[in-house]
């Protein structure tokens, strides 16, 4: 597998799968790089037998390999970095090699008594199964520790550890389950089953053995083993070897990690049981981190809910405007490939978007000139308001550009700040686009009706508006092709 990964921008992590056939990679190519300085089609890359290529369409600023300026085809090798204007995306393949070991430094100088190691992104690896070694099973704990940590979703901490430990404890198949906080009941996250492809029955007395004592289970014979219930054992048949590890953190169990290896073949071991328990306990902290986390977006959410919900108090005529911003907003960050915390951000800027009306009178509107230094009407006004209304909380500083950016245009003619071009923040030029679109299909303009769906799609796309075309046009895909556009249901309707 080949692929290409933006290292720079909003859309960092981003990556983006090399199929074999000619893919562009442009402010509108199949590979989207969102950066003014790169061409609409700016290069194109496809594959020759094993090699990829890649070549410059002609572009304004040319395209560069390792930082030189490529002309013709050119041959990319794993982690080569590709610069289109300021954008830079590196080029990785399997067979790249690219990884290295976990550096295991010694400083002869002190007399060999320091040895430090250098934790960086790359992966550790072991020759050999890890399992085998001391050495082998630290790196591969250090190795779920390291991946499990950087993921923000229970199933991409699922998916990281279960290949580990296919990797390093090499069982015929692995598990994972999570404890449902609702039910308390275990429900499958995950699994790995090479051979059979099939899920298998699990062993209830042995998961409910680790759970009740929080202690994990090496049989190397679970059907003959006295400790669990031989009729359910006759039930499961003929089980092998199995592990069940508890997921613990702060004396909670979050679920287990389940692997078996089948009759036939050498059973697990207790170093098997040694490291299984090692990758289970760091799983634990893992998902205890995602549930933390989780808990302070929740809360962050119902706050800026809560802001947005008060403007619609405050002007019921624009009830539900913020909300339907929001859903634009998202489908345009969606299409862009924002990461999951680009999208969250842009679509709190969305929902806050206005949030500064709220406060509005004739003296602050005679404040905000005084604070920017120049004379603001009064459509401009509430974008600072609303910075000024918010700027105090650090946990809606990412988003805080979107409010307080999104009436400034790319040609300089808005408000309050009268920036232009690049200079306004990506988030706060996607809210523009998305609050534009929501006049143009929602707000009265004949016989007290808004524009047709299809007239305003065609209404935004034209220039003159002050609007970054990468952005109209993404907002254009995502609502024809219906690409993750939900209207909001609107709480408020019926109150106000
Ligand atoms: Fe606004």
């Amino acid at each position: 597998m080949a692929q290409l990964t933006i290292k720079t921008g909003p859309a960092e992590g981003s990556i983006f799968e090399l199929t074999g056939e000619p893919q562009t990679i442009g402010r509108q190519g199949d590979i989207q790089v969102l950066d003014t300085a790169v061409s609409r089609k700016h290069a194109e890359v496809h594959q020759l037998g094993d090699t990829f290529l890649i070549r410059d369409l002609d572009s304004r600023n040319g395209t560069f390999v390792n930082d030189e300026r490529i002309s013709g085809e050119v041959a990319l090798k794993s982690g080569d970095r590709v610069r289109l204007g300021a954008a830079v995306l590196e080029f990785e393949t399997e067979q790249g090699g690219g990884q290295q070991d976990v550096e295991f430094v010694r400083d002869t100088n002190a007399g060999g008594s320091t040895v430090e190691i250098r934790l960086g992104d790359k992966p550790a690896k072991v020759l050999g199964r890890a399992g085998e070694s001391a050495a082998g099973r630290l790196l591969a704990v250090y190795e779920v520790a390291r991946l499990a940590g950087r993921e923000s979703s229970v199933r991409g901490v699922a998916d990281k550890v279960l290949d580990q430990a296919m990797e390093s404890v090499n069982p015929t198949y692995c598990y994972i389950f999570i404890r449902d906080d609702q039910t308390d009941k275990l429900k499958p996250m995950a699994w790995r089953d090479p051979i059979s492809g099939k899920r298998r029955e699990i062993s209830h007395s042995i998961v409910t053995r680790a759970m009740r004592r929080h202690h994990s289970i090496l049989t190397a014979d679970a059907a003959s083993d006295a400790r669990f219930d031989q009729s359910e054992s006759v039930v499961i048949g003929e089980i092998g070897s199995v592990i069940c590890a508890p997921l613990i953190a702060r004396d909670k169990i979050n679920g287990v990690l389940y692997m078996g290896r089948d009759f036939g073949t050498e059973p697990l071991s207790d170093e098997d049981l040694q490291l299984a328990t090692a990758i289970a306990f760091q799983t634990g902290i893992a998902l205890e981190n995602i549930a933390i986390h989780e808990e302070m977006q929740t809360e962050m959410m119902a706050l800026v809910r809560t802001l947005s919900g008060a403007k619609d108090l405050r002007w019921p005529d624009q009830r539900g405007h913020s909300e339907r911003v929001a859903a634009y907003a998202l489908a345009v960050a969606g299409q862009l490939h924002l990461s999951d915390e680009g999208c969250r951000n842009v679509q709190t800027a969305a929902l806050l978007h206005d949030v500064g009306k709220v406060p509005i009178t004739e003296n602050t509107r005679l404040a905000v000139s005084a604070a920017v230094g120049r004379t603001v009407p009064d459509e401009y006004c509430h974008p600072f308001l609303g910075m000024k209304m918010l700027e105090e909380l650090p946990g809606l500083a990412p988003a805080l550009p979107g409010v307080k950016y999104h009436h400034e245009r790319l040609d300089g003619l808005g408000g309050p700040w009268g920036l232009a071009g690049e200079d306004i923040p990506l988030i706060a030029r996607i809210v523009s686009v998305a609050n534009r679109f929501d006049h143009l299909a929602a707000d009265p303009v004949r016989d007290g009706r808004p524009m047709p769906m299809s007239e305003a799609l065609e209404t935004i796309e034209q220039p003159g508006e002050g609007l970054d075309d990468a952005i109209t046009h993404a907002l254009v895909q995502a609502q024809t092709t219906g690409n993750g556009i939900e209207l909001p249901r609107l709480v408020l309707q019926d109150f106000c």
